[in-house]
């Protein structure tokens, strides 16, 4: 059977990074990067794999078809001729996303009743307002238009295991992303002297631990027609036995009690409970051992404090030292008060804003 094609879709600039975890997928063949992701193929396994693996995507996109619509009589013509019977089972509730780039056909509302009553001919159901459904994706570029499934059942960075948050946690994704960028070899001791929900802490134990972060995930494979309930078993149990334990200790602390008690319950629902040593400290009473610092300090404007930020930088520069460290932070005025010496290493949205990552230069 032909290998099948996947993009991996992910925030701006972790393409480079994301394009290193696909490569690690086994079995994964043509992986060209992209930009808003990376482009892979590969047997069913790979799916799974990639879904249970991929820390730094946001979603995987079954590729189902690729034609050129120029109008919507083309676009029904072209949407007749895909079998989604080989994709999806009957019956399946689905939802049509479309986005138009530079296409004469770019009425978007449009284009997803065509898909809807294109997939509706085809025997699947439409979901209503609020129902889970199956996401069919339309994305027309220069009149080429891509229809994909997306196979992760909503953003990958929703691990599940962050149901408490502080006033702002940083998504997944980004947080691992930090976490690599921070150049940690994942067998040294590592610390977030500012916590909040502990996502930093968290995202660096599955990191070290090998723990594939979509593990306690549920999918919507089941909806897939090609699903296969025995391999999707195996590569999950695989992803078990690959778990590894920490000779090293991974800390998290905040001056803010709550978030202690946030991140210890986030901590236990990702199974890494054991793994982390969270506490309640102000930076200037944190554990001092020497570790790779990564963090994610308030720069005012989201977290709403008015406080001296300046010095708040400046205990964390004394803090951190001559370890390497990744700051998220999107003002490096802010960060140069740490007196470190820093560089960017890259830029990416974050909650509909602009946030930079810096790393010891
Ligand atoms: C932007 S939030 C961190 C969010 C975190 N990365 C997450 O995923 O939830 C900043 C955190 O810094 C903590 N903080 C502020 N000043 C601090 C201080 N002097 N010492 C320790 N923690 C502090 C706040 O309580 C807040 O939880």
């Amino acid at each position: 059977m032909k290998p099948r094609s996947y993009f991996a879709a992910c925030a701006p600039a972790l393409e480079p990074l994301l394009e290193q975890e696909v490569l690690a997928l086994r079995g994964v063949t043509n992986v060209s990067r992209d930009v808003g992701g990376v482009a892979f193929s590969g047997h069913d396994n790979v799916l799974y794999e990639a879904n249970l693996a991929l820390g730094l995507a946001s979603h995987v996109f079954l590729r189902v078809a690729t034609f050129s619509a120029r109008a919507m009589n083309e676009l029904d013509k072209q949407l007749r001729a895909i079998p989604l019977s080989s994709f999806l089972t009957p019956g399946t509730r689905i939802r049509a996303r479309a986005r138009c780039r530079k296409s004469k056909l770019y009425h978007t509302g449009a284009v997803e009743q065509r898909v809807h009553e294109g997939a509706a001919r085809q025997g699947l159901t439409l979901a209503r307002e609020g129902e889970e459904a199956v996401e069919l994706r339309a994305r027309l570029v220069n009149d080429e238009c891509t229809l994909s499934i997306d196979t992760s059942g909503g953003p990958l960075h929703r691990r599940g295991y962050r149901l408490a948050s502080g006033k702002a946690p940083m998504r997944e994704d980004l947080a691992r992303a930090i976490v690599i960028a921070s150049g940690w070899d994942r067998e040294s001791p590592l610390r977030d002297p500012m916590m909040g929900a502990g996502t930093l802490a968290i995202e660096a134990a599955l990191l070290a631990t090998n723990t594939a972060p979509g593990l306690r995930r549920a999918f919507p494979f089941a909806r897939l027609a090609f699903f296969d309930a025995a391999r999707l078993e195996k590569v999950r149990a695989r992803a078990e036995e690959e778990v590894r334990s920490l000779s090293f200790p991974i800390f998290g602390s905040d001056r803010d009690e709550g978030a202690l008690a946030n991140a210890t319950g986030n901590a236990q629902r990702a199974g890494i409970a054991e793994r982390v040593s969270l506490s309640h400290a102000a930076i200037s009473a944190a554990p001092t051992e020497p570790a790779t610092i990564v963090t994610n300090p308030p720069y005012g404007e989201r977290v709403g404090e008015s406080g001296n930020l300046g010095g708040l930088y400046t205990a964390l520069g004394k803090h951190i030292g001559d370890s390497p460290f990744a700051i998220a932070c999107p003002d490096a005025k802010l960060v140069s008060r740490t007196r470190l010496p820093f560089k960017s290493a890259f830029m990416t949205d974050h909650g509909g804003k602009k946030i930079r990552v810096f790393v010891r230069k």
